[in-house]
């Protein structure tokens, strides 16, 4: 069985190969944790976003978009608390000169010994067989009655040193738990600093008169500062929600694991704008809601978990993330956050301008609270295509890799295959393209043998070939090669469209 580090590697070589993803300015050497996506990466990634706005837009007649720009006035990054307080702890190994986020260290620490508590369950389901009982097991055994304790007592330090941000306790308690850099084996750290992850830029031509911009870490602000103009102009009642996609930069200290965690990437965002008292029950209501949103996608639900959060912010009043899990683990794919009124009431403070919605059923204005909701475009992009990367031994024992999309999200939803450059064939086939591309992504390809052509389509996901042969022109019916099953059947042309539209319908 291939192990997971090799299993991601085949993932990114694999997004390479075959045009989804490219590592940014790769002919200088590449721009770290930067990337570009390719010709079949954009459609999938275009895809990904209009099946979430869809969901949160199109279905919900209380929740409209919104497009802000990136820059924006510098003085929202101070009211919203990114100035002062959107920072890592960040150290540095001496010896191999590597810096790591200090809460990641301390976290990966923690998730070793939760890895040694599953062993020893596997362990113990394997000798007991049937009659194991996983949670009697797990609160009478010493060893991991003494791990748990290993786990709470570290998180407790954790959390305090975060919420008191005292960066001598942070290396004392790197030193106490004796984490060596991965690199250098050793224990030879710097102090431990904060490191603000805004990237800053200049507005204005002249030096003495440019003004210091932020490029936004976040979309949401750009949607609380307009809320007004929403719902003043949308006529909107509480509850009510704005949804937004775009880009956001964060200067991320430890970049890795490909587009996991990338210094520009996209977020998918929405506030739901609610009366006070009311934001719990929005809060499950969403919390619901999104992850049934990604169960239709088809991914086994075993792949999702909830993550409800010990230590929350000082602006919220619940969080959660959805985790998923990547071939490195269970990691954030999205949070749902319960921000109270804080950053309402914030830029209230900081611009002087009232942020009040007045309420015609209580006949009372007040500052809404916010549930929000938050993915990363670029992670549920990993989280698809790690699910979907599929290796198959096939009978006549040849190998073929195959991306198992769902077809709604998939680059191109048919391929329009000519089975021989002859006789007709390809005037026939371009036919049937013109007409399947008014509505679908449709690929033609005439090269190569049918069997080569099956293949490259497998590799990018696309749900149907379609191949056009000497029959077709008699009877006007093609062969329609399914790209999981590798079933073929015979269908007219005329319920291509229909059938196409049931396969993305799912
Ligand atoms: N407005 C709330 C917010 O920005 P967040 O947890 O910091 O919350 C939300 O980010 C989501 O954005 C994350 O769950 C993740 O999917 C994505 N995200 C955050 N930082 C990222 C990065 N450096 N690269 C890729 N995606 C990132």
């Amino acid at each position: 069985m291939i192990n997971q580090e090799d299993f991601f590697k085949k993932i990114t070589s694999h997004a390479k190969e075959y045009g989804f993803v490219f590592q940014s300015s790769e002919v200088y050497e590449g721009l770290s944790a930067v990337y570009d996506y390719g010709q079949n990466g954009v459609e999938l990634k275009n895809n990904i976003r209009s099946y979430w706005w869809k969901a949160m837009v199109q279905f919900h007649e209380n929740i409209v978009g919104l497009d802000s720009a990136i820059f924006m006035h510098p003085t929202i990054w101070k009211a919203s608390g990114h100035v002062d307080a959107f920072n890592d702890p960040m150290i540095d190994n001496k010896d191999s000169k590597k810096r790591y986020r200090a809460d990641v260290l301390v976290e990966d620490y923690i998730a070793k010994i939760e890895d040694k508590i599953t062993k020893e369950v596997e362990k113990a389901a394997k000798r007991f067989g049937d009659t194991f009982d996983e949670s009697q097991f797990v609160s009478t055994n010493a060893r991991i009655i003494e791990y748990t304790q290993q786990i709470e007592a570290t998180k407790k330090r954790l959390y305090g040193i975060m919420e008191q941000n005292d960066l001598v306790a942070f290396k004392q308690l790197i030193e106490d738990l004796a984490i060596v850099c991965p690199l250098s084996g050793t224990r030879n750290w710097t102090d431990v600093r904060q490191f603000n992850l805004m990237f800053s830029t200049q507005m204005g031509s002249t030096a003495e008169g440019a003004s210091e911009l932020f490029l936004r870490p976040e979309t949401a602000q750009g949607i609380f500062v307009n809320y007004l103009n929403v719902q003043k102009t949308g006529r909107m009642k509480i509850p009510f929600g704005i949804a937004q996609t775009g880009k956001a930069f964060r200067n991320e200290i430890v970049a890795r694991q490909f587009i996991f965690r990338m210094r520009e990437f996209e977020q998918m965002e929405m506030q739901y704008f609610v009366r006070p008292g009311e934001e719990l029950k929005w809060f499950e209501y969403w919390k619901e809601a999104r992850m049934k949103w990604h169960l239709s996608l088809g991914i086994p639900a075993n792949k999702y978990r909830f993550h409800n959060h010990e230590k929350l912010a000082h602006y919220a009043n619940a969080a959660a993330d959805i985790e998923f899990q990547f071939p490195f683990g269970f990691k954030e794919l999205e949070g749902i956050h319960s921000r109270t009124d804080f950053d309402l009431g914030a830029h209230q403070k900081f611009s002087g301008k009232k942020m009040q919605y007045f309420d015609p059923e209580l006949n009372e204005s007040y500052t809404p609270f916010v549930v929000e909701t938050s993915i990363g475009l670029d992670r549920m992009f990993l989280a698809i295509l790690s699910n979907a990367y599929t290796e198959e031994q096939l009978e006549d024992v040849s190998e073929r890799v195959v991306l198992k999309l769902p077809a709604v999200l998939a680059p191109y939803k048919a391929a329009i295959l000519p089975l021989m450059k002859k006789d007709g064939l390809p005037e026939k086939a371009r036919e049937i393209m013109d007409e399947l591309k008014l509505n679908f992504m449709c690929h033609y390809e005439e090269k190569d043998a049918i069997g080569k052509r099956y293949r490259r389509h497998d590799a990018i996901g696309t749900p149907i070939c379609i191949t056009v042969d000497h029959q077709t022109l008699e009877d006007q019916t093609v062969t329609i090669r399914d790209r999981d099953t590798m079933l073929q059947e015979r269908v007219a042309i005329e319920n291509l469209s229909s059938l196409i539209f049931k396969k993305i319908k799912g």
